[in-house]
């Protein structure tokens, strides 16, 4: 692959069909049967040379671009510069990011953003790095990026990173209620732990046993079938995220009477995710919660949807 001079990415936010948590472990992670879906509700990623010795700049548009951080915490820069000291080079790019993941939101946007910077910088500085090694350098930017890349539907086990595609047939229509405000994942993780050592669970390893994807929910999946797949939508952290947040509760309500097939947390939150029985569907139920005053914006998407992607 030769080197590019510009170069744009899409990517995928995901919403979790499955979100078993397991026990918190030594490292302060948790292990998950975690159940990923890529939904076309994605942000793009481009990138351009950067000024010679100035290493990665970051912009970003979009109606949430103001609470994107701009410095080396964003997860598109480190990804830039884990690709660059692998590859023994100058990070020297610019990274311009159009947002429309909700940010904080419980979708894996930074982590999406990390994967696309990945894959942008990759054909860029025209690397040509084998998916397995990007995969790798993935699962050290955070748990949700190798899932980012790859797309579609699968399994994440261990902390989320250990992936297996999972077969699904069709397309399922989603909507996504954005919060004002967001959720911080490790705060979500906290409380789920300090709701299990409250109900006398305990919250370690050695109690909560490491969760199994469920039968029923891959079966679903594989026939393409949203009555089925509602029936079969989980998320441990979803009290969690209630707990932080009691007026989600009024907004996966009002999806529900607006006649989704089933509402559930996205993740870590605070965004709620809704399950359409078709593309019809999803329009008059997102048209319903823009309404009910119960969320900020409500957004019909579908997928699953393909990894980040070079487009341009
Ligand atoms: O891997 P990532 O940086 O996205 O994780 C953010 C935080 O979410 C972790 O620091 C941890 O607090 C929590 N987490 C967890 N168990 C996981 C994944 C994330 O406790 N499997």
């Amino acid at each position: 692959m030769t080197a590019k001079i510009r170069v744009t990415v899409r990517v995928p936010a995901k919403v979790n069909v499955q979100l078993g948590v397991g026990g918190l472990r030594a490292d302060g992670f948790h292990d998950l049967a975690n159940v990923f879906f890529a939904v076309a509700l994605g942000d793009e990623v481009t990138a351009t040379p950067g000024t010679p010795g100035r290493g990665v700049t970051l912009g970003c548009t979009g109606p949430d671009a103001h609470q994107v951080p701009l410095d080396d915490s964003n997860l598109a820069a480190r990804a830039a510069r884990l690709l660059a000291a692998h590859h023994g080079i100058e990070p020297d790019v610019h990274l311009e990011i159009a947002k429309a993941i909700p940010v904080a939101g419980g979708m894996a946007g930074g982590s999406a953003d990390g994967a696309a910077a990945l894959v942008a910088c990759d054909a860029l500085w025209g690397l040509d790095t084998p998916l397995p090694v990007l995969l790798e350098l993935a699962a050290e930017l955070g748990s949700d990026v190798p899932f980012a890349l790859l797309g579609g539907v699968a399994l994440g086990r261990g902390r989320g990173e250990l992936l297996e595609e999972l077969p699904v047939t069709g397309t399922f229509h989603w909507v996504f209620a954005v919060a004002d405000g967001g959720l911080s994942t490790p705060a979500v993780f906290r409380e789920c732990d300090r709701l299990r050592e409250a109900a006398g669970t305990g919250a370690g390893v050695d109690r909560v046993p490491t969760p199994d994807p469920s039968a029923a929910l891959l079966a679903a999946l594989a026939a393409g079938d949203p009555v089925a797949l509602a029936e079969s939508l989980t998320n441990d952290l979803q009290a969690a995220a209630l707990s932080l947040r009691p007026a989600l509760a009024d907004c996966l309500e009002a999806g529900l009477a607006a006649g989704a097939l089933a509402a559930l947390v996205s993740g870590s939150g605070p965004t709620c995710a809704f399950l359409a029985k078709d593309a019809a569907g999803a329009e008059s139920v997102a048209e319903a919660l823009t309404a009910s005053g119960t969320c900020r914006a409500a957004h019909a998407t579908h997928g699953p949807v393909p990894g980040a992607r070079v487009t341009g």
